[in-house]
């Protein structure tokens, strides 16, 4: 590989709704980065009018996208195409009409440029958005919980590069619990950041006046044994609640508080619950939910409180949701143990798994 200490990486992230682009500059061997260029073309407000994401609008969208938002990183980062090391892109998991559209580019790019490639896992890429200039040092062993729109995994990590899946969601992930209770709401798309303003709209107001909660939502398998998820039977939960309250639109910023802590109370539960099993010297949290303020107060609280010795990491708000900062920062860490693949290999894999 030609670099020395320091390598450029080009990392591309087109598995959902979001183009995005990054230039990072990286020392694999202490793993200290800087991220040089971040471009993220959303399409939230297109498939906002759709109550989510349609899969062939974001494909035509991402085919728009793509030499653009790759252009703006090269611009924005001042780097030429030719000092760049490896390529990174997202392989899967994801829509394939999308992770085509990242896949094909970095496919030719590989081939103008003679440029390797390394294929990242969306979750890993997540994973690794909390090795982006980390504000407590990251000790082994760690727990990581990854919660997304189309994910809800927690993971052991024995070293920065072995990831070992402890506990996933049986049904819908988290952030989908988040949309799709707003929708039942008619709140809009995406979700999570409505849920949560109304949550602590209600927080707030309801802090004046005593005993206002009317209503309690499960906390799906909080004291089964593992660490897997469910949240499917929270959304069934919420549909009956509101069949039975003809005046659940008066109380819209309620609904939103208790659903939003039945998530939180379940989430930071497992988490901890799975960092005290495997003795977490650090504790991450990372995914788009991650970007949620309540989400990172009580995992705080908790972590501060059970395990007292350990570190708690939280990405940046720009490294949440999904961003090519994080793809290329997972390269610049798998680069020590997955070769990197010659354009001919590429291939999208929309169920892949993480190894
Ligand atoms: O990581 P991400 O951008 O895409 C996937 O990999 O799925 O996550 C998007 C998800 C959506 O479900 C969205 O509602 C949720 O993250 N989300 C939030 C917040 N911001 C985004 N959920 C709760 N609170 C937030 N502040
Ligand atoms: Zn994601």
């Amino acid at each position: 590989m030609p670099y020395n200490n320091y390598m450029y990486i080009l990392g591309i992230e087109t598995s959902c709704d979001e183009t995005a682009a990054s230039i990072i500059k990286a020392d694999p061997k202490s793993g200290r980065m800087a991220v040089l260029a971040n471009i993220v073309s959303s399409q939230i407000a297109i498939h906002r009018q759709y109550g989510g994401v349609v899969p062939e609008v974001a494909a035509r969208e991402h085919v728009l996208n793509i030499l653009p938002v790759i252009n703006e990183a090269l611009v924005q980062s001042k780097i030429e195409p030719d000092r760049l090391d490896l390529l990174a892109v997202t392989k899967g998991p994801g829509l394939v009409t999308s992770l085509i559209t990242g896949l094909e580019t970095v496919r030719t790019l590989a081939f103008a440029w003679s440029k390797p490639v390394m294929e990242i896992n969306h979750i890993e890429g997540h994973i690794y958005a909390n090795f982006i200039r980390p504000k407590t040092p990251i000790r082994f062993p760690a727990v990581v919980l990854t919660v997304s729109g189309g994910h809800t995994t927690l993971v052991e990590m024995a070293d920065n590069r072995k990831i070992r899946i402890i506990g996933e969601t049986r049904d819908d992930a988290a952030g989908e619990a988040y949309d799709k209770a707003a929708k039942m709401l008619g709140l809009g798309y995406p979700g999570g950041p409505i849920i949560a303003r109304l949550a602590a709209k209600h927080k707030k107001a309801s802090s004046k006046v005593d005993n206002q909660n009317r209503f309690h939502f499960p906390r799906p398998m909080l004291n089964a044994a593992g660490f897997d998820f469910s949240f499917s039977g929270l959304k069934t939960a919420l549909l009956y609640q509101l069949e039975k309250d003809p005046l659940w639109r008066q109380r819209i910023p309620e609904y939103c508080f208790e659903f939003q802590q039945a998530i939180i109370d379940t989430l930071v539960a497992k988490t901890i619950k799975a960092a005290q099993k495997f003795r977490a010297k650090t504790v991450m949290l990372s995914g788009g939910v991650s970007a949620n303020s309540e989400l990172r107060r009580q995992l705080a609280k908790a972590v501060k409180e059970s395990l007292p010795k350990a570190n708690l990491l939280m990405p940046e708000l720009d490294y949440t949701t999904d961003n090519a900062a994080m793809v290329a920062a997972a390269a610049a860490f798998k680069i020590k143990s997955r070769k990197p693949v010659s354009f001919e290999r590429l291939a999208v894999d929309p169920g892949l798994q993480l190894r």
